[in-house]
């Protein structure tokens, strides 16, 4: 079986009029064998072709990060698959905004993030190409103490990973038409972003400084599990959804400064206009309502009807906020915020004041580490005069993937989303992901969209059905 390559549309870009070293080699790649366990928990003998690409720019400023790997099925369980035209997996392997690398890798990677098969795995077994692809990040510091991997380095080098790739087209297995991007929380944001932001302009003179290939860096489909995202207003939607929570250890948080950034969120989710259905426009008034019955009630259902009528008495006897009735799940947002308990992150959670968290870092510049992004905290800090370093906005917009979809809205994004999240999961305000998803509907994207329920941090629950979207949204 396999994806033969379309009679039209692959043939190769001349490499005569590429950099010689962004040209890629078909016949540069150890062949290859494991043993990969699907989703259902059947093992599948692949065999394919693994190719180290030693950097996926001309000039890298550190070709540790900058390099990708790919992955080419030729074999599965004895038979022999062509993977010409497949569709292609763009796995990133960020965590926490921090550097990440597949340079010392001698096989398609595993799940960074432990838990089972990686998704690239996955994909392997099923005849897809995996392109794997290593990015700078944050903590990233060079000889003189300069930060060389803040925003926005990690998307700039995903997307010269993507312009490679295109940019060998018909010499890349696999149909660089059908790139689907995939990341878990910062990776997550990042996948998001590379969707969101497909081709913008914004990031030319980043992606020309590196000699990036030149070809598009637009996908075509976007996986993004918890994405830590829209970062500038992160703070005001934490304490929005979690303000009325104590942290794990009892205490609450400062309640006045929580009090402000949720009422200032209140201003920007009224801006952004987000329609849902049976809510008209949302504001924070009805955000709450809409996250319950649009994305926590049907989580709750499709959980609770999973269990035996006897496991499900017993968790219903557990958790007294959480009520049953007619084969669904039913409780209000304040009874969905007694169940979850507590909040993990203390006020602000992201732009902190002391300066600690990954965001500030991401933010930092030149040999300052890290720097204030809102102006709240700013000037919580330093007055109210203060303001933002004057990079500091276009860095925003470079980093947040609702800047694509909402301020400067993007024709060429990415079209079809899989968005996953754990309903338990307090790295964000889960708003983050209802309004991306309100948004992309807004916009007539297809969406699949599905909050995981009592699932924290991280949490894939469904990599089989993410492995089928694709074969459908591609095919
Ligand atoms: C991640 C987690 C966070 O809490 C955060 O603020 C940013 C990134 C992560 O797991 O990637």
């Amino acid at each position: 079986f396999g994806f033969s390559a379309q009679a039209d549309g692959n043939a190769a870009v001349p490499s005569a009029s590429m950099d010689p070293s962004l040209v890629f080699a078909p016949d540069s790649y150890s062949e290859l064998t494991t043993s990969i366990t699907d989703a259902d928990g059947s093992a599948h003998e692949v065999v394919y072709r693994f190719y180290k690409v030693a950097s996926y720019v001309a000039n890298p400023v550190d070709a540790t990060y900058q390099s990708l790997n790919v992955s080419v099925p030729v074999q599965i369980d004895g038979t022999a698959v062509e993977a010409a035209g497949a569709p292609i997996l763009f796995v990133n392997g960020v965590g926490g905004y921090m550097p990440s690398s597949v340079a010392g890798n001698t096989g398609i990677g595993g799940n960074p993030f432990g838990g089972g098969t990686s998704r690239g795995q996955l994909a392997l077994a099923a005849g897809y190409v995996v392109v794997e692809a290593g990015a700078r990040g944050r903590s990233l510091v060079d000889s003189s103490g300069v930060y060389y991997g803040t925003a926005p380095a990690a998307i700039v080098d995903l997307k010269a990973a993507v312009r490679y790739v295109k940019s060998n087209k018909g010499r890349i297995p696999g149909n660089v038409e059908r790139i689907v991007t995939s990341g878990t929380s910062a990776g997550g944001a990042l996948s998001s972003l590379l969707g969101a932001s497909g081709d913008s302009p914004l990031y030319d003179s980043y992606l020309a400084e590196l000699g990036a290939a030149n070809a598009s860096d637009a996908v075509f489909a976007v996986g993004a599990w918890c994405p830590i995202i829209d970062l500038e207003h992160a703070d005001m939607a934490y304490e929005w959804c979690y303000g009325s929570l104590p942290l794990p250890s009892g205490s609450l948080a400062d309640r006045t400064l929580s009090k402000e950034l949720s009422t200032a969120y209140g201003d920007y989710v009224a801006s952004m206009k987000l329609k849902a259905k049976g809510f008209g426009t949302l504001t924070t008034r009805n955000l709450d309502e809409y996250l319950v019955k649009t994305h926590l009630e049907p989580s709750a259902t499709k959980y609770l009807s999973a269990l035996s009528d006897t496991d499900r008495e017993t968790y219903l006897a557990a958790n007294a906020t959480i009520g049953w009735s007619d084969g669904k799940a039913t409780f209000s947002w304040t009874d969905f915020l007694t169940h979850q308990g507590t909040r993990s992150k203390d006020v602000p959670s992201f732009d902190d004041f002391a300066l600690s968290t990954p965001e500030t870092n991401l933010f930092g510049t030149g040999t300052t580490k890290a720097r204030h992004f809102t102006l709240f905290s700013l000037r919580h800090e330093n007055g109210d005069s203060a303001r933002l370093d004057a990079d500091i906005p276009a860095k925003l917009n470079l980093m947040n993937p609702m800047y694509h979809l909402v301020e400067d809205v993007n024709r060429n994004r990415a079209k079809h989303w899989w968005i996953r999240v754990g309903a338990e999961d307090s790295a964000t305000s889960l708003s983050v992901v209802g309004n991306l998803h309100a948004r992309l509907k807004n916009l007539g994207d297809d969406v699949d969209t599905s909050y995981y329920w009592d699932a924290g941090h991280g949490a894939d629950e469904d990599p089989g059905d993410f492995i089928k979207w694709i074969a459908r949204v591609t095919g």
